[in-house]
């Protein structure tokens, strides 16, 4: 199968979704996009580089937003129905809420409506889909209860990308989730997968349930409730 799996820029399923992608990847073509926040959260969680890995040739690829312009030629891919499948996973709440109302404003939306086009499947899931609470993890945090304010931070000293400004916090933008500052605070005042509850709101869940509406697309609560035979 040629599969082109397209990220967004959530938390919520994200390794999920990577776990997938690679089991996947032995015996499928897997074409990766990413939106901005997709390219940038991948990198938080310290996820990145474990895509990269699986790509390198053709279909093969990882596409990520900066690389196009305004017209997204690739998603031509889509009209022309060179995919199998194109699944959308983790699907934000902003990318979900822009399918819904036809909007094709960057590389995961408008591969979404050229595969409309292209009667190419659509399988996505968002991640604001059961109302009430939901359990996430958090990228690397700083816990300020537990820091102690050392003259040495040997977080802030251990980190590659110098992302961590001390007893204030951890700059995610810089941030790639590798873990090392966890290791090196001795008093646990870094966080390396912090899990918090947040409340989905009605909006999310009325955009998510008008996606039942499209023909061609399938909602799934899990990356790996996707069927692939
Ligand atoms: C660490 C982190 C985790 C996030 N997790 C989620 C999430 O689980 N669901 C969501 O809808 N947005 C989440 N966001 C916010 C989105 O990244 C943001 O709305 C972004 O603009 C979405 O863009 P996209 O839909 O083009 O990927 C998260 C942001 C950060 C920094």
């Amino acid at each position: 199968m040629r599969i082109a799996w397209a990220i967004t820029g959530a938390g919520h399923l994200l390794k999920e979704s990577v776990e997938v992608i690679e089991k996947l990847s032995s015996s499928h073509e897997i074409t990766i996009l990413l939106s901005s926040a997709g390219e940038e959260v991948l990198k938080m969680y310290g996820l990145y580089n474990r895509l990269v890995a699986i790509t390198g040739t053709r279909y093969r690829e990882l596409i990520s937003e900066s690389t196009q312009k305004y017209s997204y030629p690739i998603t031509g891919r889509f009209s022309l129905g060179k995919y199998d499948l194109l699944v959308v996973s983790p699907a934000t709440a902003n990318t979900v809420s822009k399918i819904v109302y036809g909007i094709s404003d960057n590389l995961v939306t408008n591969a979404v409506s050229q595969s409309g086009k292209g009667v190419v499947s659509v399988a996505i899931v968002p991640v604001d889909i059961n109302p009430g609470p939901v359990d996430t993890i958090l990228p690397s945090k700083l816990e300020l209860n537990k820091c102690i304010k050392c003259d040495r931070c040997d977080g802030a000293i251990s980190c590659p990308n110098n992302a961590i400004t001390p007893y204030e916090e951890i700059d995610l933008l810089k941030c790639v989730g590798c873990g090392i500052c966890a290791d090196a605070c001795q008093y646990g005042a870094i966080n390396p997968g912090k899990v918090v509850t947040i409340y989905m709101r009605d909006i999310d869940i009325g955009n998510t349930q008008k996606l039942n509406d499209f023909e061609g697309l399938t909602v799934y609560e899990n990356p790996e409730d996707i069927d692939f035979s």
